[in-house]
């Protein structure tokens, strides 16, 4: 969607993955003020996106939606100026239907109401799911909403909630910032890795103003190890996949912390270029290579094994579209070191089971002077 929004994927936290229902006004404060204190807004992450559950019952007599009054009686004006005030971005959640899919209110037919609302109560961001929908097709529902959003002169990002039911990437560039493409991920090692292998079908729709979405991090909610868990982001972050944390990051530990501030992995994901990396070897085994380009003439590759076995995987230069013979330096993501040697055909490194090594390849330069 050209609404100069979405240049690159983007990044901040949301809080379906962790709280489901349970949010209130104070879990927003407290999150939009640890993102502050940890610096994890510094990095990137801006928008503190409200889930489902925000919402009363039912619509007001006049037929406006109404913050829940026990959860969030101060009002979502009063905490999109708390999030402004540090400089954060807040979003908000509705549905292309007639209710959510916990059975709130849902905007479809009242589209220029609801964004009328959003827009005055400083929201920045719009989730729109895809619940109840009355068998309606969603290019019939969704494009509604992205015409009310612009019509209120308040630039609010517009991430497509569909599930991948009609193949989004094929038309929702010029509906949303985003689309999803898969049912919702959950906290296994099963869901992760399915659904990387579904979004990666879509790669060539993916560019600046809009990306595809394979749903938000669950890096720090307890069901992957941290092998898997530093898989998960290094592949969503070469997908150029929406970055957007899914744990409690009031109290993360410090690995959680770790991986989701890796600044080497995020700056992958927020290149100029932004095309989405994607498999490029190793499709029907599980040591896999995945790789894409990177603004400079660099390229991302990730060593992925997705077997239960440690393993040698080797990225060959074919595979990668480099010209044989080609020299690269090579930077490690995870141990933030340039690597000695300058490969000239292939490249390969011992990885753990569940692991994800990710370089950056420079062709055509020793990593170091003295090669
Ligand atoms: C759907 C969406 C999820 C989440 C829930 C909330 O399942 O795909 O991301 O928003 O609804 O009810």
């Amino acid at each position: 969607l050209s609404n100069a929004l979405a240049l690159t994927p983007q990044m901040g936290w949301n809080s379906w993955n962790f709280f489901a229902c349970n949010v209130s006004e104070d879990l927003i404060r407290e999150t939009a003020d640890a993102l502050i204190s940890t610096g994890l807004a510094d990095l990137g992450y801006v928008y503190v996106n409200i889930d489902d559950c925000w919402s009363a019952a039912s619509r007001s007599s006049e037929g406006q939606l109404v913050p829940d009054p026990d959860t969030f009686p101060s009002g979502i004006t009063a905490l999109a100026d708390y999030v402004h005030a540090k400089g954060l971005k807040l979003g908000i959640y509705s549905d292309a239907g007639k209710f959510t899919c916990q059975v709130r209110p849902g905007s479809l037919f009242h589209e220029v109401d609801d964004s009328q609302l959003f827009a005055s109560w400083g929201v920045d961001y719009l989730k729109y799911d895809n619940c109840y929908n009355l068998g309606i097709d969603p290019k019939e529902r969704y494009p509604p909403m992205r015409d009310a959003l612009n019509a209120t002169g308040r630039s609010i990002f517009y991430s497509l909630c569909e599930w991948g039911v009609e193949d989004p990437a094929l038309w929702a560039r010029g509906v949303g910032n985003s689309w999803r493409t898969t049912d919702d991920i959950n906290d296994t090692w099963v869901s992760m890795t399915t659904i990387a292998d579904l979004n990666n079908k879509w790669a060539s729709y993916a560019g600046p103003g809009g990306w595809n979405d394979p749903d938000m991090l669950e890096v720090g909610n307890g069901g992957m190890t941290y092998e898997e868990y530093r898989s998960h982001f290094s592949i969503w972050a070469l997908m150029k996949a929406p970055l957007l944390i899914g744990c409690d990051v009031r109290n993360m530990t410090a690995e959680t912390f770790e991986i989701i501030s890796n600044k080497e992995v995020i700056a992958v994901n927020q290149d100029s270029l932004g095309v989405q990396g994607r498999k490029v070897a190793g499709e029907d085994g599980c040591l896999q290579v995945w790789a894409g380009p990177l603004s400079g003439n660099r390229l991302v590759v990730a060593l992925w094994n997705r077997c239960s076995k440690a393993a040698t995987i080797t990225a060959k230069w074919e595979d990668l579209g480099l010209e044989s013979s080609t020299g690269v330096s090579i930077r490690d993501l995870w141990q933030h070191k340039d690597l000695k040697e300058s490969a000239v055909t292939s490249f390969s490194a011992e990885v753990d089971s569940h692991g994800c090594h990710m370089y950056i390849f420079t062709p055509g330069m020793a990593a170091h002077s003295d090669i």
